[in-house]
């Protein structure tokens, strides 16, 4: 199967455009939109009020959902419609209803369909847009090979709490890095055939005690400056649709949250496409506290401006009543169903053939799907440390021990949310370690130690002594899928079970071990960190673990991988991240009334950015163009990198930025630019980063954007840790107000 085989949105968008101009009424200088819209009006003035609240219901496959109700009109879009042959059936019943409106099919494609590629985290630790988009145009081409044309991803929620188990399926903490990879991510979705909804609107990623669906508390100017950005950058991507978070932000649930919904999407970003509740998430403003029942929580979230009810039932049972009570104006409902109208046709739905009913998920993963799942998983990994280069595996080695379970775990290695995923389609890490070390004539022996939570370690003995006839020590341990994603925060991140026994047992042997973790969240490591020499951070990296994890091990690759995210040493550390603002008390060492903690150095692990390599880069010459920056332009960095190693590697080259004198507190460092370069052994680049003068300020609670006159310090480098360059000088205050302020997405981010 080739891309060009697959009906993307591309294709569809074209067959979209003869169609509008072909219309006959209108006249000559009707533009596509305008036509979508005139579409749109025409039937909507068809319409009962029924069918209109028919349009904004999304039920998933089974009950509450009967087929009828498809024919019936009492359906706009469907979730959870994972074949051809189900996807087909719905279609035909759309043409026997009165109206003929063609169904959304949405489901979690998140990090593939069939073929798994690493997760969200992972992902991210590529920085890198390409990377991103590729991965998501496979899993769009994928799924909507059997007629999904919907996705529920990307998920845009930044967190700074790893205990919160849905940190995984984002990008970390950082609003540059989450903002370039939302876009890029909205934008393969689409290449490959997918509408996108950015979830979960908004501040979802900041519950208390990282306790997933728990309140969060975010002052608005600090959504504007770090949650709201990723989103703002979905909207700028062309996302289709939103969907509203689970959490009260502030006290108000995000379900019913005008200021939201209305105010900052529609009224200041301008989006015109519509936003979906989360799964029941209507129904649960009753517990929220902030409806009596089911007709009132309708009401506030249609008034809010959610256009559409998941799985509640809600809008369909109560919104033609409210509408005649006069409780909610028709108006309303209209705008709501134009939104969903207007995706609709803007996808090409109205004109798009029925998806084949004989096409199969099992015609994936194919040949080409597993080389980018490959391909995307050695860019995500990070190795976090690396003394005495006890990677890569030196070639005089002949035996390898391969202890752990999470080597041998088809299922866990595709993570959460793996859709279509089979198991059988994995290829473990044993299995990839197995077949590259025959290529070599090297002896592999495995040896599990423990089971998957590492609770029972009557296998011990057996992998010490596999450890201690073998030349080198290859442990794969870490949090297994059911430890990671939605409802699964933990209050403890430590490496589970018994696994640091395990691992203090390996180290005893004397044997070099490398540690690959495998997990959605950084682990605390305890003595791990001291005991183990290197250290490789794989996260979930999907089908094709095994031979991307070998490629890296080996040194086929260098890893490339950098933490989006903040890898703390201790989980009362959290919430912890790099962009945090300075203290009136900065960290002296002997002194405990400043930054401390009394039982944990207060420094993280492993700062943001960080991630070595097989070989090492050399920064100089760094540049600034132009000292003194004016409204408008441009704060220009560039600076040469060198391969100063022997192997060919890729580096993440980062621009941090600091105001250091502001009329508020700004956080120590901010990454501004990015751009990941690939250098051979003694080669050199001049890499140039830019940022706009305009992203160099802060908002204000009600979106107003202050760029202040003054120094700005600037910092280049690998990690988060980079050395400061120099300083330029902002000549002019701006103080731009939110209708006016560009997408916070027109970083330097090299795509
Ligand atoms: C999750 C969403 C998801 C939805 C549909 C909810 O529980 O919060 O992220 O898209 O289910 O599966």
């Amino acid at each position: 199967m080739r891309l060009s085989d697959v009906p993307g949105l591309t294709q569809l968008a074209l067959a979209l455009a003869l169609t509008v101009s072909f219309l006959p009424t209108a006249g000559a200088q009707e533009s596509q939109e305008q036509a979508i819209e005139r579409r749109v009006n025409e039937l909507l003035g068809r319409m009962t009020l029924e069918e209109k609240v028919g349009q904004l219901n999304l039920v998933s496959h089974g009950p509450p959902l009967r087929w009828e109700d498809i024919s019936e009109g009492k359906a706009g879009a469907v979730l959870n419609f994972n074949s051809a042959q189900d996807v087909a059936r719905a279609q035909a019943l759309v043409r026997e209803s009165r109206l003929k409106i063609p169904l959304l099919f949405g489901l979690d494609v998140l990090h593939g369909f069939r073929t798994q590629f690493p997760l969200p985290l992972g992902e991210a630790a590529a920085f890198s847009p390409r990377v991103s988009r590729l991965a998501s145009e496979w899993a769009a081409k994928e799924a909507s090979h059997v007629g999904v044309n919907w996705t529920f991803a990307p998920m845009a929620d930044l967190s700074r709490d790893s205990r919160w188990g849905r940190i995984v399926e984002g990008f970390g903490e950082d609003p540059t890095l989450g903002a370039a990879l939302t876009a890029a991510r909205v934008e393969g979705f689409r290449k490959g055939g997918l509408a996108a909804a950015a979830k979960h609107f908004a501040g979802y990623g900041a519950p208390q005690g990282g306790r997933d669906y728990d309140t969060t508390y975010i002052p608005r100017a600090e959504m504007y400056d770090t949650y709201l950005p990723p989103f703002r950058a979905a909207v700028e991507a062309g996302t289709a649709s939103f969907m509203a978070a689970f959490n009260a932000l502030n006290g108000e649930p995000s379900t019913a949250n005008p200021w939201l919904l209305t105010d900052v999407l529609r009224t200041q970003w301008g989006f015109d496409g519509f936003v979906t509740s989360d799964w029941v998430g209507i129904g649960e403003l009753v517990n929220h506290g902030i409806a009596a029942d089911g007709a009132e929580a309708a009401r506030k979230a249609i008034l809010a401006g959610v256009d559409m009810d998941m799985m509640g039932q809600l809008y369909i049972n109560h919104l033609p009543d409210e509408v005649r009570a006069g409780r909610v104006p028709e108006s309303v409902i209209d705008e709501s169903v134009r939104r969903v109208l207007r995706t609709k046709f803007r996808l090409g739905l109205f004109d798009r053939p029925d998806v084949d009913s004989s096409h199969q998920d099992s015609e994936f993963p194919s040949p080409e799907s597993r080389q980018a799942a490959r391909e995307v998983a050695r860019e995500t990994f990070v190795l976090l440390q690396n003394r005495d280069d006890v990677l890569p595996i030196p070639s005089k080695v002949r035996s390898i021990a391969v202890v752990g379970p999470l080597a041998d775990a088809p299922q866990d290695q595709m993570g959460p949310h793996a859709a279509r995923g089979h198991k059988e389609d994995s290829v473990t890490i044993l299995e990839g370690v197995r077949r590259r070390a025959q290529n070599a004539g090297i002896a592999v022996r495995h040896a599990p130690a423990c089971d998957l939570f590492c609770r029972n370690t009557d296998a011990l003995p057996a992998a010490i002594e596999a450890a201690r006839q073998s030349d080198f020590v290859i442990a794969v341990f870490g949090e297994p899928q059911e430890l990671s994603g939605e409802a699964a925060s933990r209050a403890r991140m430590d490496l589970n079970g018994k696994q640091i026994e395990v691992l203090e047992e390996l180290a005893k042997t004397g044997k070099p071990v490398a540690l690959v973790i495998m997990g959605g969240r950084p682990q605390v490591l305890g003595p791990v960190a001291d005991r183990i020499p290197s250290i490789l951070m794989a996260w979930y990296p999907g089908t094709e673990a095994g031979p991307a994890v070998a490629d890296v091990l080996f040194g086929d690759v260098s890893p490339s991988g950098k933490l989006p995210l903040t890898w703390p040493r201790a989980t009362g550390q959290l919430p912890l991240y790099y962009n945090r603002l300075p203290t009136g008390r900065p960290t002296l060492a002997n002194n405990r009334f400043t930054l401390h903690y009394i039982d944990e150095n207060v420094a993280p692990l492993y700062p943001f950015g960080w991630g070595l390599s097989y070989t090492h880069f050399a920064y100089s010459d760094a540049r600034i163009a132009s000292r003194q920056l004016d409204e408008g332009q441009v704060l220009e960095v560039s600076v040469t990198v060198k391969n100063a190693g022997a192997r060919d590697g890729q580096e993440v080259v980062q621009l941090y930025t600091r105001d250091p004198v502001a009329s508020r507190s700004r956080p120590l460092r901010e990454l501004k630019a990015f751009e990941k370069i690939a250098l051979k052994p003694g080669e050199t680049k001049q890499v140039t980063l830019r940022v706009p003068v305009e992203s160099l300020g802060f908002h204000f609670d009600d979106g107003t954007y202050l760029v202040e006159a003054g120094a700005i310090q600037v910092f280049v480098g690998g990690s988060s840790l980079a050395d400061q360059v120099g300083e330029a000088e902002i000549l002019k205050t701006l103080r731009i107000p939110p209708l006016e302020r560009r997408a916070s997405v027109s970083t330097g981010v090299a795509q």
